[in-house]
């Protein structure tokens, strides 16, 4: 006898399906999708794999070679089936056109131009069309859903790119020591996760003295990936790495275009006709970028989401602004001091306890004796303190 799935087990597979674009779609959201039979077998399973091509509704379509099989199917999709046309046409138009039983959506389509709609074409065409509704023991599903499109989201609804930030550090906060070493603090299983981090984002960010500093290659060094594949971003408020940026491994590995330097109105002036990127940024105060500013400026550049690797200044600066996304902590098993440590919080105060920074845990990994935690600053339910 064949398997059956429940719709709980079938969102599983279909977040499954999802996960295999991630880092590939942007700006699409990654979507997955599964087709059961009218007795909840697996007929068919599909992701969005490419921006720009199939949706997840479709490519699971076309993996049923006997369209009359979708008579009486059930359809379980990561997020509520497309209404407008886009790129490729209405995903909720396509599953409309068989006598499906029902479609079950994850997530409404934040998206003005989607959100509801996708589910109206469904009903007036006779689908059961209906937002998931998981058991007690798949509620954590919701969570997994929701950070499937939480680039998509800031994308629509701000205008903005997603900022996610990236640091290593000890036990007790610090990301180098105070003569400048910082190599390495975590171990090679960390810095691998990193690469694959840094690949599914679109562009690589640094402040101007780790790039001076450290002079990073910057590239994704896995599997499957071009060396020159990836943009990178440096913050840098007065330019001052234009001028020596010919002698970085940076310009090794990828074209002068592909380089981005964020440069404050005060400073875009001198170095606007240089070969590299310049982005034109707003201060925030005497010497400061406004970082949600910057977000914004990459959002209009098509920079879609950026992962800051660092260091202690730049990353502390998002966190004094009180302005990022995500942010991956790689924590290694050593103490090295905060009176000779660089702390990644140093430009942090509060003045009260209650104006702490609460983030909300996504996922702890331990990493061969490192252990990443991963949080999320978006979704404030279930506020872990
Ligand atoms: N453990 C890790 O994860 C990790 C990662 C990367 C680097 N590191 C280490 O960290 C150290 C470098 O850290 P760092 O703090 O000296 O330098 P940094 O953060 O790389 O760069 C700081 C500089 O970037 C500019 N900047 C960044 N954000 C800004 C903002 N919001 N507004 C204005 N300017 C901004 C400023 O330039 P101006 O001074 O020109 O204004 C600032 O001085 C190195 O030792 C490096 O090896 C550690």
């Amino acid at each position: 006898m064949e398997k059956t799935y429940t719709i709980d087990e079938a969102m599983v597979v279909a977040i499954e399906e999802a996960k295999k674009g991630i880092g590939l779609v942007s700006p699409n959201p990654p979507v997955g999708c599964v087709i059961l039979s009218p007795k909840f077998e697996l007929l068919a399973k599909g992701h969005h794999k490419v921006f720009g091509g199939n949706h997840a509704e479709i490519e699971a379509l076309s993996q049923v070679d006997n369209k009359s099989d979708l008579e009486g199917a059930h359809v379980v999709v990561t997020l509520e089936p497309c209404a407008h046309k886009g790129k490729t046409g209405s995903c909720a138009m396509a599953l409309s056109k068989f006598k499906l039983a029902s479609v079950t959506y994850g997530i409404t389509d934040p998206n003005p131009k989607v959100k509801g709609k996708g589910e109206l074409i469904l009903k007036e065409a006779g689908v059961e069309a209906s937002r998931y509704r998981p058991k007690s023991e798949f509620e954590y599903l919701i969570d997994e859903l929701e950070l499937l499109i939480d680039q998509f989201k800031v994308n629509i609804l701000e205008e903005r790119s997603f900022i996610a930030l990236k640091i290593a550090s000890s036990m007790d906060g610090m990301v180098a020591h105070q003569s400048g070493q910082s190599q390495w603090i975590t171990n090679s299983k960390s810095r691998q996760v990193a690469h694959h981090l840094r690949s599914i984002y679109e562009c690589t960010a640094v402040g101007k003295n780790t790039l001076l500093f450290d002079d990073p290659k910057l590239n994704i060094r896995i599997e499957g990936h071009s060396e020159k594949s990836n943009k990178v971003l440096i913050i840098d408020p007065k330019g001052e790495s234009v001028g020596q940026m010919n002698n970085l491994n940076l310009t090794k590995y990828r074209s002068p275009e592909q380089i981005y330097i964020a440069v404050g109105e005060d400073h875009f002036k001198k170095v606007k006709r240089s070969k590299f990127s310049i982005l034109r940024c707003p201060n925030k105060e005497a010497g400061l970028l406004d970082l949600e500013g910057l977000s914004k400026v990459l959002y209009q550049n098509k920079i879609f989401s950026a992962f800051v690797e660092g260091g202690a200044f730049t990353v502390s600066a998002f966190a004094a602004q009180n302005f990022f996304d995500r942010f991956y902590y790689f924590v290694a098993p050593c103490i090295l001091g905060s009176k000779t440590g660089v702390s990644w919080t140093k430009s942090k105060e509060i003045q009260d306890l209650k104006d702490k920074l609460a983030l909300r845990l996504n996922k702890v990994e331990v990493l061969e004796g490192d252990v990443l935690l991963d949080y999320s600053r978006l979704y404030q339910k279930n506020v872990i303190i």
